[in-house]
């Protein structure tokens, strides 16, 4: 990390506010973000799928270290972040296979996590 990075741990949630298995969309300053546990082990991503947008927190299924947007099924791995399967899966037939062509493929940012005085701390 350089020393102008304005990078940082922020609180993000209170531990007693976030069970395992679920997750939450917040807002850190002006960043949206998806904070979660699964096997008790915190998580963070940015908030929104990178296919069209849709937000994590609604419906994305997250098992195997992959997260699954319900949407279109776009996957990747909540480790790093990796692409794992681009809209495999249009859930809207007249848009047909045209849909997972309408976006770039991308990776999802993945953020550190850590529990610090009773929060969910996370960096960037
Ligand atoms: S919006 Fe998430 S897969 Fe299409």
């Amino acid at each position: 990390m350089s020393e102008t990075s304005k990078a940082k741990w922020r609180d993000a949630l209170p531990v007693k506010k976030l069970e395992n298995g679920k997750k939450k969309m917040i807002n850190i300053g002006k960043k949206m973000i998806l904070l979660g546990m699964q096997d008790n082990h915190y998580f963070a991503t940015e908030a929104l799928c990178r296919h069209m947008r849709w937000p994590l927190a609604w419906g994305a299924k997250v098992e195997d270290d992959c997260i699954r947007c319900p949407l279109h099924q776009t996957t990747h791995k909540i480790s790093d972040g990796e692409l794992v399967e681009w809209s495999p899966f249009p859930l809207f037939p007249p848009y047909g296979k045209l849909v997972g062509k309408m976006s770039k493929q991308k990776e999802l940012a993945i953020y550190e996590t850590r529990v610090n005085n009773s929060q969910i701390q996370v960096y960037f």
